[in-house]
């Protein structure tokens, strides 16, 4: 692949890796280390679609895979830095999920710590143990075998952890960021994004957080930061089916976040050009340059073939940010 190519809205693109093999990297990120870009995400893999599909969320997984790149272009299968397991008294036991892995790099340990949302064999969103935690594993190299460490529930164990991202500051403090279900049976949504400081080795929460109010019912958050304001891209609750983008900023990580209402410009249909936020990375060497990183979900036809939407965010002069769609597109060109 020469270009990052998208397509009509509604159209599926496989992209492919340097062996020839349609890249299958759900819900993660990038991380630049050792001079490379590496591409994270969960290979997903179809359920049968009995009764129980909608109950796994359609999907399952292999485990977290990871792709190496220079140029952000090709990209070369690196293998399952974080597998499932086979043996039923594992915590890891498919299928299980490794929802929305993120992974950072802290400098004090030398340790590449990695943050998810954990959904326990089978695989329902459901309320119990082990159906919605926060889950962490730790590596010395970037793209080794990532070592499972457990779950836990932030803040406290009445929270349910369903979408996160993890977000590592530039003073090297890092947070864990998740949508916090706390619904109840006659309060059937009360889920807000919450933002919590992690612990310096990055392994565990601090007592330090902070309920985003704005972020009421939102979901797929990622956050960037550029000019003293952090921005946060997320999605609204409708599982895979595409809904329409949302965006908060503030000043500080743990401040009040202000609603900045839709970053998409020509979104005629209002569902994120037929997308959902996975995250946000900067172009090493590029000024100002942050894609946003989105997946069109093939939940209709094949969860291999989802399509990954990269695009170029637009910083405005009054500190917003705008997302515009392009069919194709080089980061050159910008
Ligand atoms: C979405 C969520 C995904 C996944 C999916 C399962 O709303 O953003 O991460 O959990 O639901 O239905």
């Amino acid at each position: 692949m020469e270009s990052f190519r998208h397509g009509e809205f509604h159209e599926f693109i496989d992209w492919y890796d340097t062996d020839g093999n349609v890249i299958n990297a759900s819900d993660g990120g990038i991380l630049y280390a050792d001079g490379k870009y590496h591409w994270y995400g969960q290979a997903l893999r179809d359920l049968p679609q009995n009764e129980d599909f909608l109950l796994h969320g359609g999907v399952g997984t292999v485990g977290v895979v990871m792709y190496e790149s220079e140029d952000l272009y090709h990209w070369k299968y690196e293998g399952v830095i974080l597998a499932c397991s086979e043996d039923p008294n594992d915590e890891r036991y498919a299928p299980m999920r490794f929802e929305r892995p993120k992974i950072i790099y802290n400098e004090k340990t030398k340790q590449y710590v990695l943050w998810c949302h954990y959904v326990r064999y089978p695989g329902g969103h459901g309320f119990g143990a082990g159906q919605g935690e926060a889950g962490v594993a730790v590596c010395d190299t970037v793209n080794g075998t990532y070592r499972w460490i457990g779950t836990m529930r932030p803040i406290d164990p009445n929270g349910v952890v369903r979408d996160c991202t993890l977000y590592k500051d530039r003073d090297g403090s890092a947070y864990f960021v998740y949508d916090r279900d706390v619904s109840t049976d006659s309060d059937e949504l009360n889920r807000c994004l919450h933002i919590v400081k992690l612990t310096e080795d990055y392994l565990s929460c601090t007592s330090e957080y902070r309920r985003i109010d704005a972020a009421f019912r939102r979901e797929s958050p990622a956050i960037t930061y550029r000019d003293g304001y952090y921005y946060m891209i997320t999605s609204g609750l409708t599982g895979w089916r595409y809904n329409q983008a949302k965006y908060f900023r503030s000043r500080e990580l743990l401040g009040e976040w202000e609603d900045m209402g839709d970053p998409c410009v020509g979104d005629l249909e209002h569902t994120t050009f037929c997308t959902q936020t996975t995250a946000i990375f900067p172009v090493e060497g590029r000024k100002d340059l942050h894609i946003h990183m989105a997946e069109r979900h093939n939940y209709e036809q094949s969860f291999l073939h989802c399509s990954y939407v990269w695009l170029p965010i637009h910083f405005g002069n009054d500190n917003t940010l705008s997302i515009s769609y392009r069919r194709e597109w080089k980061v050159d060109e910008r």
